[in-house]
């Protein structure tokens, strides 16, 4: 028994999302082992929650929902599922009721499931493994949610709202796709025949509040004179590469260290999803455009870079580089764009370099692999290593500075690490931050720009925190 959306009421709604919902089904199936506690009580609930879902199709005008505010949609459903309640004599606490109407909701305006995952924001991260596997992210650390969808119809129904708001589809001819949901969080859905065990969804929610550099050093993600450190950095318009794992940090530091730039200066940034929360004025935010579905249009990086190199940027701020963008933005730190910044995917500083090198092989540009480093060895001044530990906080654990070329390697020097000691019976990781007792060459490069930096901070014996 299938309830289907008429042809006539999908061509008198307005809302496309609710076009494409294409059934519900009510036959319950029997829940795998993993949701076997609720199988009992679950067909008579999805009954019910079906017939509610059908008699408010009836009953609301579905043209009218997107101007309506939720609060009075709210009302209107919860009066109809008290009648509902009624009638079919189901006894429910409030509660309950409370419940099945928000349940209600959620999968007429919003995502279903997924709602109470993305209001909740001490939640980071959602990955669903197909219907009935759901993980979060809470403070750095992988947990189960028991949040299931009635089957992987249900959840690509859900995925097919996500991809159509941005003019996206997914289907066995295009099975992956990147969409952002209208907060701004970043979504990746992949489905069969490429997904093998029911489509799979990441969903790397939106910081509403970005992490500044205070709140880093409250964190005990770097000692205050790192701070400083990096705030000289940037002032005194050294280039500077943040690199580390994939939700190491790396976006969240760059953004911090974008506070140390000063109000007058013109800023250019480039992502290919604008995460970026910039506090200054003066800022020209660029975005990469993916192909439309017949492959066309598609704006990458590297064009926005070259652009940008146009727009009489004072730093061009790039938010990730991946590929051949980053021989352009060697170019652009190399001529004049000083004070720039970039991260990229790297575990090491050196890593972080090599990966570069590779990427300007990626920009199809014939250059011997010296002259590649020689270019790097320019370019960038700084390199800062993040990292998530094991216990799942995020710490900057490396400093370095690259002097030059010796021969045929750059030449790095390292300034401050976070050395690993050991763990606490919580488990948690213990170390310290310390100086190598290196005096970098940007401490006299910014005494020369006049910023007050003191040279104590480098000596190995400087108590860090
Ligand atoms: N130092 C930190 N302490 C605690 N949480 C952090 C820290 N840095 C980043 N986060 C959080 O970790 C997640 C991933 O951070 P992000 O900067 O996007 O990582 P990346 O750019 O490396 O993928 C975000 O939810 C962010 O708020
Ligand atoms: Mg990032």
């Amino acid at each position: 028994m299938f309830m289907k959306w008429s042809v006539k009421r999908a061509a008198e709604t307005s809302e496309p999302e609710l076009i494409e919902e294409p059934e519900i089904v009510s036959e319950p199936e029997a829940s795998p082992s993993a949701t076997q506690d609720r199988a009992e009580s679950e067909p008579n609930e999805l009954a019910l929650k079906i017939s509610i879902h059908r008699e408010l199709l009836d009953r609301i005008n579905l043209s009218a929902l997107d101007k309506m505010p939720r609060a009075s949609i709210r009302s209107e459903v919860a009066v109809i599922i008290n009648e509902m309640l009624t009638q079919q004599r189901q006894t429910l606490n409030r509660g309950e009721r409370e419940a099945l109407v928000d349940d209600v909701l959620d999968e007429l305006l919003g995502l279903g499931p997924l709602e109470p995952l993305l209001q909740d924001e001490s939640i980071t991260d959602i990955l669903v493994n197909g219907p009935k596997i759901v993980f979060i992210e809470r403070d750095g650390l992988l947990e189960r949610a028991d949040t299931t969808f009635k089957d992987d119809r249900h959840l690509m129904r859900i995925i097919q709202k996500i991809v159509s708001a941005v003019g996206r589809r997914v289907d066995e001819s295009s099975p992956f796709v990147d969409a952002r949901l209208a907060d701004g969080s970043r979504v990746n859905a992949i489905v069969a025949p490429l997904a093998v065990d029911g489509s799979l969804l990441s969903i790397r929610k939106f910081a509403k509040k970005r992490i500044g550099i205070e709140r880093l050093v409250e964190l005990e993600s770097m000692p205050r004179a790192m701070a400083d450190v990096l705030s000289a950095v940037v002032q005194s318009r050294r280039n500077v590469l943040i690199s580390g794992g994939t939700g190491s940090g790396k976006t969240t530091l760059l953004n911090a260290m974008s506070s140390f730039i000063d109000e007058a200066e013109r800023i250019v940034t480039i992502e290919d999803s604008a995460e970026l929360q910039l506090q200054q004025s003066h800022v020209a935010r660029l975005e990469t455009r993916p192909a439309n579905i017949e492959g066309k249009g598609e704006v990458g990086q590297r064009d926005l870079v070259k652009n940008a190199l146009r727009m009489r940027p004072d730093r061009i701020i790039v938010g990730e580089v991946r590929a051949g963008e980053a021989f352009d933005m060697l170019q652009a730190m190399n001529t004049g764009h000083d004070g720039s910044m970039t991260t990229v995917h790297a575990n090491t500083p050196r890593d972080a370099l090599s990966r570069i090198e590779q990427m300007i092989g990626m920009s199809g540009i014939d250059m011997p692999a010296r002259s590649a480093r020689a270019q790097i060895a320019a370019a960038i001044n700084v390199v800062v290593q993040v990292s998530r530990l094991s216990d799942g906080r995020r710490k900057v654990v490396s400093l370095s500075e690259i002097t030059g070329m010796e021969g045929e390697t750059i030449t790095m020097q390292e300034i401050f690490r976070f050395k690993i000691t050991g763990r606490d019976e919580n488990g948690q990781v213990q170390g310290k931050f310390e100086a190598s007792g290196i005096r970098p060459k940007f401490l006299s490069h910014a005494i020369s720009a006049g910023i007050n930096l003191s040279a104590e901070l480098f000596r190995p014996d400087y108590v860090m925190d």
